[in-house]
């Protein structure tokens, strides 16, 4: 299969959320999996530390043949500004990859996501696991997008539990509420694989530490970049572990009969109220009609076989991390 993930990898960026780059290990480390390209998005960090800490990445890992495009610097309503100065203040945490700067087609993600697309409808997986800051700007440049791509998992939204960033939202939603609006509407193949899901799965430092025993250099890297990420983690839940949000998403999109899935109608919040970003999942079919819905928009993931995504994980990030 082919896909292209969407990604704000801040793995390199001391302090933020390293998981995205876990999940494009995966997507790199599946047989059978083609990854087209990887475009970054502002999100977890600012995307031009994004796109250098994914450039790093993919050189550790000797593929930098893999296409890598900068996409969107700011969500698409600027005047958000609870999420513009999120992202400002992510530019201060210290940096551990190169900045690098892209040259020409290489800042241009969005155009990027649309040639690749339309030159095989049908036939690509788009993975978000960022904000959907690219993907909507994409879907409003180019009329015929949506309909060309085979279909897109998600990471983002919660169906039922409560929001991590707020109460009500979860981060990817939260942090570009207009864009998940217009993928929502868009008439495009949708699989959101939620907090529901996501915060079944754990990573713990041990782990990572034994990974980095091999004293491998992309292991080293891990061990380093990581440690930062679970001390916030112990702060907010008193345990030292990551969830694997990312990771799942491409698991899912790979195989999604890890989840168990429901069709839904999802809209979001997209008021500037505490609800913000917020996605409203109508998954129970009475919901749909009390509420005069014409129909389902996406699938939405209610349940996780996390024995078999370990499984995954293991095999094929960790594996992969050690030098196996
Ligand atoms: O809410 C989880 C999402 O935001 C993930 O994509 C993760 O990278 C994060 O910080
Ligand atoms: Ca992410």
């Amino acid at each position: 299969m082919r896909i292209i993930i969407d990604t704000d990898p801040a793995m390199g960026t001391l302090g933020g959320d390293p998981e995205d780059c876990f999940a494009i290990m995966l997507g790199l480390n599946t047989p059978g999996v083609t990854v087209d390209g990887i475009t970054v998005v502002q999100g977890n960090v600012p995307a031009e530390k994004g796109y250098a800490n994914a450039y790093h990445l993919l050189k550790l890992l000797g593929r930098d043949d893999v296409p890598l495009r900068r996409g969107c610097l700011r969500p698409m309503n600027a005047e958000r500004t609870i999420q513009t100065s999120w992202l400002e203040r992510r530019y201060s945490p210290k940096q551990i990859t190169e900045m690098i700067e892209p040259e020409g087609q290489h800042a241009d993600a969005v155009s990027f996501l649309i040639e690749t697309v339309l030159a095989s409808p049908g036939e690509i997986t788009l993975v978000t696991i960022g904000p959907l800051t690219n993907v909507a700007t994409a879907m409003q440049r180019s009329p015929e997008f949506a309909g060309c791509l085979k279909n897109i998992v998600m990471m983002g939204g919660t169906a039922e539990c409560a929001g991590n960033i707020s109460p009500a939202a979860e981060f990817n939603y939260w942090q570009d509420p207009e864009a998940a609006d217009i993928v929502f509407r868009s008439g495009a193949d949708l699989t959101m694989v939620g907090l529901d899901v996501c915060h079944q799965t754990h990573l713990y430092p041990e782990q990572v530490q034994e990974c980095a025993k091999t004293g491998k250099e992309l292991a080293q890297f891990v061990l380093e970049a990581t440690a930062p990420w679970f001390k916030v983690m112990a702060g907010g839940s008193g345990t030292e572990s990551l969830h694997l949000y990312d990771s799942l998403a491409v698991a899912v999109a790979i195989d999604p009969g890890l989840v168990t899935l429901e069709d839904s109608y999802v809209e979001m919040e997209i008021s500037h109220g505490p609800a913000q970003g917020m996605s409203v999942s109508h998954h129970k079919p009475f919901q749909r009609t009390i509420f005069n819905h014409p129909g389902t928009n996406a699938r939405v993931a209610l349940d996780v076989d996390v024995e078999s995504f370990v499984e995954i994980f293991d095999e094929r990030v960790l594996g992969l991390i050690a030098g196996k």
